[in-house]
């Protein structure tokens, strides 16, 4: 498939890049700097990152221009166009202040990247390094205000680059720009699309697996279900997929999930194993330790079921692209780092072959696969929810009795943010009990009892998170529900931190 490279220099802007363009109809990749890229036919252009390193920092990152020039047409973004000045022979300097925000574009020369972009236009920046003296035979295409070099190109050979980002909302017409590069420099034809993706996997799903046995662990998650119907669509019976119940689900999520399952024809193994999960985590309160716990006790009950079925060759995992690129870029390049705590990691000496079906797609894209192959929106559009589930929303020791506390308010709040029309305005929420007893009055009885808190956040992608700023009138009357409700609750607090400094989850 006819393909954009983009070269990772460890900007927290990367992975926008290849979604812009895959937004346009046309498939990306991302690499990192220091591995080496083969060019086959596939390639059709490069497109090079920014960085958190000033290209005269002692450890800056590299790239060998001269392999490639001569191949494919290269865009440089921010760092990557300041690379390619540098390597060129012309100069970056230190700006005298940091830029960072909206600047007005002015065209200075008629150029193919600016085909249809208007003479003026809002653009995004974000630099503390400026391009000074430009190489010989390279052109300025386009300034502001600021800096004469926002946009340049090379007379004679097939190189671009820009100072500020397209790929950043704030910039107008980036996407005009990102076109022009893919379609009428690189000349790619757009034609990625979510029912493409959908046709080409399937074929290479059954020419992969033939008629083998794939296990595979569903969790009424977007990415393990969309994956799993994908493949039931390529192999059908032939897939069987494992859901356990650990007892620490929301409130009948279980059951909701099966039915959905069970209403896509999946081949779906339902395992109960409350008890099993509950009596491991008895008088366990350290929070890594429960992580621990749960993440093995899953893998325990997963393939003690997997046994069960004959012959089976593939293990099917719903790995999406951010997980594929951040495992593969050097952590210390990316500023942002986020740390993996997946339930139902497997061991590593593993007797199955491994299958990810989603392995290349974003998760807006997995989201439109997933309704194109006609999973419900309850499943689509859910809040993410982390693996170990509600046994860390309860901070300390978990028991039977804490789990129905939670699961009856966290209920009263996910209900209430449907009800209002909130629950699609928060990227996350939830509630977390904490082994708290505050004094309160309740008609005219002194009471003694627990604390909830009220979560709810607005984030991208999780690494970093704001919270949600939720109209007062709505939280005090999920909190009055909270307290008439639910037996054993007499406070209810709203957690008001964002991420960074806290985390999402309160453990
Ligand atoms: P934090 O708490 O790290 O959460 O800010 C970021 C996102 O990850 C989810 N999360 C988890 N997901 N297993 C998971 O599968 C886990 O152990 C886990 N811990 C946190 C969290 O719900 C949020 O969406």
């Amino acid at each position: 498939m006819n393909k954009i490279l983009i070269i990772d220099f460890g900007s927290q802007y990367t992975q926008l890049i290849a979604r812009k363009i895959r937004e346009i109809g046309i498939y990306t990749e991302v690499t990192p700097y220091f591995s080496s890229v083969q060019i086959d036919e596939n390639v059709k252009g490069i497109i090079l990152s920014g960085s958190p390193y000033s290209v005269d920092d002692n450890n800056a990152p590299t790239w060998d221009f001269k392999a490639y020039e001569a191949k494919v047409p290269i865009l440089g973004i921010c760092y990557g166009a300041q690379l390619m000045i540098k390597n060129y022979g012309g100069k970056v300097q230190k700006s005298a202040r940091r830029e960072f925000g909206a600047a007005i574009l002015e065209i200075k020369q008629n150029d193919i990247l600016f085909k249809d972009v208007s003479n003026k236009s809002v653009v995004w920046m974000s630099h503390s390094d400026t391009i000074s003296i430009l190489p010989k035979d390279f052109t300025i295409i386009a300034s502001t205000n600021n800096i004469p070099v926002a946009a340049f190109r090379a007379r004679n050979k097939n190189l671009w680059g820009l100072q500020f980002h397209p790929e950043v909302f704030h910039t107008q017409e980036g996407i005009k720009i990102f076109r022009n590069f893919a379609t009428e420099i690189c000349k790619i034809e757009a034609n990625w699309s979510p029912s493409n993706f959908i046709k080409n996997t399937i074929e290479y799903l059954r020419e992969t697996i033939k008629n083998d046995r794939v296990i595979m662990a569903v969790s009424g998650g977007v990415d393990s279900s969309v994956a799993a119907v994908l493949l039931h669509k390529a192999i059908g019976k032939n897939l069987y997929s494992i859901f356990v119940n650990t007892g620490l689900l929301r409130e009948g999520e279980f059951q909701e999930v099966l039915d959905i399952y069970r209403k896509l024809d999946l081949n779906v193994i339902p395992v109960n194993a409350e008890d099993i999960f509950l009596e491991k985590l008895s008088a366990v309160a350290d929070p890594e330790q429960k992580r621990k716990i749960i993440g093995s006790t899953f893998i325990e009950v997963f393939m003690k079921e997997a046994e069960k079925i004959s012959d089976v060759k593939w293990l099917a995992q719903g790995t999406i692209y951010p997980d594929v690129i951040e495992s593969a870029t050097d952590v210390k390049a990316a500023k942002t780092i986020k740390s993996h705590h997946n339930v139902g990691g497997l061991p590593q000496n593993i007797k199955f072959k491994i299958i990810e079906p989603l392995r290349v797609l974003f998760k807006d894209e997995v989201r439109k696969v997933g309704e194109e192959l006609g999973l419900p929106k309850e499943i689509l559009y859910r809040h993410p929810f982390p693996g170990p589930g509600l046994a860390i929303r309860i901070i300390g020791e978990v028991s039977p009795q804490k789990i129905k506390i939670l699961r009856k308010a966290d209920k009263i709040f996910i209900d209430e943010l449907k009800k209002h029309d909130l629950y699609n305005k928060v990227w996350q929420a939830a509630t977390i009990l904490l082994p708290v007893k505050t004094v309160g009055i309740m008609g005219d009885e002194r009471s003694y009892q627990w604390t909830i808190v009220l979560r709810a956040v607005n984030s991208v992608d999780g690494m970093t998170a704001d919270w949600s700023r939720l109209p007062y009138d709505f939280i005090a009357d999920v909190s009055n529900k909270i307290i008439n409700d639910v037996n054993g609750v007499n406070r209810v607090v709203y957690d008001i931190t964002s991420k960074p400094p806290a985390t999402i989850e309160w453990e």
